[in-house]
């Protein structure tokens, strides 16, 4: 059920991309661009906006420049997450990774595009939405995007490899590279329905949190999946000497921080009723996913 859900939004997403692309002027970098963004990938992201934004009766016409914002950041992160001098890995989505299809250069390339396309898109005069929302957008994402977010995030990870780290360093690593994205998501939407300034740090929070139980899942999945499953080289992690849970608390320990973490996100969440009912959904199904 949830899948299918998954599924359909995530065609509906790439589509409103895919015109959006269709509309611009082509150059050689597009072919790769649309690569790394399109045709694959759970859009778990654009997911949770899109509930969210049904809590706050929020259009979608609205929550689909959101999605697609996000779901740029995502993908150019993933591009240059799988160069060689990041993670060096040869498959994504189960298909060759961009540098390995087109080469490191036009990756790299690509992935800057897809950062800035993602500015394009708040930015774009037909997301109809008050200039001095959009702005807050804008900075908002730029923030979770850079050294103080997912680039930030991303530099200690791999610094991590191979030392000696302790609990809070690698949950505040992980809180860079993946939760703040998953806050963004939460706070633009917060940001779009004209909440209040503390009432967007609350979604900032549970975001954020969401976020890093994705990710130390997604660290679980590394561990326990397949590349049949994941679309990805599997049992990689370990070998890199990447820095995570279970390389910190082995795995057993690592499976109760995460029913722990997901409790408190669920106590959360449930305090909105039956609203929540389809962000609870998501939440099941990060913890309990195979891919
Ligand atoms: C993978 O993200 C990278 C992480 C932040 C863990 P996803 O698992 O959301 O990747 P796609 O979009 O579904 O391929
Ligand atoms: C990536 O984490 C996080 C990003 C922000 C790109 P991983 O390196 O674990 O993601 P996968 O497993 O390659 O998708
Ligand atoms: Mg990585
Ligand atoms: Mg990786
Ligand atoms: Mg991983």
């Amino acid at each position: 059920m949830l899948n299918k859900k998954l599924i359909k939004n995530g065609k509906l997403i790439d589509i409103f991309l895919k015109n959006y692309l269709r509309k611009q002027k082509k150059t050689n970098l597009l072919t790769p661009m649309m690569y790394g963004l399109l045709s694959g990938g759970k859009k778990i992201r654009s997911n949770l906006i899109l509930d969210m934004g049904k809590i706050f009766n929020l259009k979608r016409s609205k929550l689909f420049y959101l999605c697609a914002a996000v779901e740029c950041i995502h993908s150019y992160s993933l591009i240059h997450d799988d160069l060689p001098c990041m993670d060096d890995d040869r498959f994504r989505r189960g298909k060759l990774s961009t540098h390995v299809k087109f080469g490191e250069a036009p990756a790299i390339l690509a992935g800057n595009s897809l950062l800035t396309l993602a500015f394009e898109f708040l930015s774009d005069e037909k997301f109809k939405l008050h200039d001095r929302l959009k702005i807050k957008l804008i900075k908002s994402l730029a923030i979770c995007s850079g050294h103080t977010g997912i680039a930030g995030g991303q530099d200690l990870d791999l610094k991590f490899e191979n030392k000696k780290r302790n609990l809070n360093q690698i949950i505040d690593m992980q809180r860079k590279k993946t939760g703040k994205l998953f806050s963004f998501c939460f706070s633009s939407v917060g940001i779009v329905a004209k909440k209040n300034n503390s009432e967007i740090l609350k979604l900032e929070k549970i975001g954020e949190d969401i976020g890093l139980l994705f990710q130390i899942t997604d660290d679980f999945l590394d561990f326990t999946s397949t590349k049949k499953n994941t679309g990805k080289l599997t049992n990689k992690d370990i070998k890199k000497g990447k820095k995570t849970l279970i390389s910190l608390l082995g795995y057993k320990r690592s499976l109760k921080f995460v029913n722990s973490l997901e409790k408190k996100i669920l106590s959360k969440l449930k305090k909105h009723g039956r609203n929540a009912i389809d962000l609870i959904n998501i939440i099941n199904f990060i913890t309990k996913r195979n891919y």
